[in-house]
């Protein structure tokens, strides 16, 4: 496994590979969560480009990026162990370049949820993404379901910009009690990683009383709500049950919705979400539930 930092050397490196080449972009400080991307990667791809960058224009001037954990030696380790092909690792100078003036924008599907939140959040998304896609020209890209909107949001630029691969969406990847692995959990002390469990839990009510029949998407959320007012150190931002490409909410979930929720944890901001409607086994099982 290579690591290469500049244009120059990513597009040497990717001009020697034959076969199938697969893409993860990822901000690093990699736990099992991205590992598991790597490795649907590797079972459908000969070449598995990891990209390594924290992306300055996803986070607003309030936002993390300068505490935001990193850690390139200990990212190579894992990576290579995953049976990862090339690792990326840009600076800023590479991605953004100076006098840099260009920006890729979704419109209607980035101004819900997230990023009714986090107003310029999409924008950087889809401008970096749009960069690696161009400098990698990969066959395929992988993304979490952890980052649900992310997807959707892709996905769409996807087909909008004609961009010639295909984006493949893997399962949240969760702690034994529930939390959904995220490198902001490095965050949390003690009392708090257990407060944290409330996200999954109400992800988990919400899944038993859809399958039990629940339909009306107030039913749904008011229940959710009641689970939070049970752990004072939760402070929900929103709860949302929407349609799973469009993201506006839904009154009445017919077949699918995505239930989807961000909160406050101490300063710490966690996001979570399930499919209504389709199986996650890592929700369901720990739930005893069995669809
Ligand atoms: P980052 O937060 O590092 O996440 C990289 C990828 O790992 C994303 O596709 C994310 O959805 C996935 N991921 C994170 N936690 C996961 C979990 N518990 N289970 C499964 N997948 C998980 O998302 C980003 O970086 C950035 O926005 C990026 C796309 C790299 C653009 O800068």
């Amino acid at each position: 496994m290579k690591i290469v930092q500049t244009l120059e050397d990513l597009r040497e490196e990717r001009s020697k590979m034959t076969g199938p080449v697969g893409l993860v972009p990822t901000m690093g400080f990699l736990h099992a969560g991205h590992i598991s991307l790597v490795k649907q990667a590797v079972k459908e791809c000969a070449n598995v480009v990891v990209s390594i960058y924290v992306n300055p224009t996803q986070f607003s001037p309030t936002e993390d990026f300068a505490s935001y954990p990193r850690d390139l030696d200990r990212d190579a380790a894992l990576l290579k162990e995953a049976g990862a092909t090339l690792v990326w690792a840009p600076t800023d100078a590479v991605m953004y370049p100076s006098g840099y003036q260009t920006y890729v924008n979704v419109e209607d599907v980035t101004k819900v949820l997230e990023g009714a939140m986090r107003p310029t959040h999409f924008r950087g998304v889809t401008t970096v993404v749009a960069k690696l896609f161009n400098a990698v020209q990969p066959d395929k890209a992988f993304f979490g379901q952890k980052d649900a909107q992310q997807v959707a949001v892709l996905s769409r630029m996807v087909k909008d910009l004609n961009f010639n691969l295909e984006m493949v969406v893997c399962p949240i990847v969760r702690e034994k009690d529930g939390l959904a692995l995220s490198s902001r959990n490095t965050y949390l002390d003690t009392a708090q990683r257990q407060a944290a469990l409330v996200l999954s839990r109400a992800l988990r009510k919400a899944r038993e009383i859809f399958i039990n029949g629940e339909r009306e998407s107030q039913k749904i959320r008011s229940e959710m709500e009641k689970i939070f007012t049970g752990e004072p150190a939760a402070k929900v931002q929103y709860i949302s049950i929407a349609d799973t490409q469009s993201l506006l909410e839904v009154e009445w979930i017919e077949t699918q919705a995505l239930v989807s929720m961000a909160v406050y944890i101490g300063k710490t901001r966690l996001i979570d979400n399930t499919i209504l409607g389709k199986p996650d086994p890592a929700l369901d099982k720990s739930s005893g539930l069995v669809l």
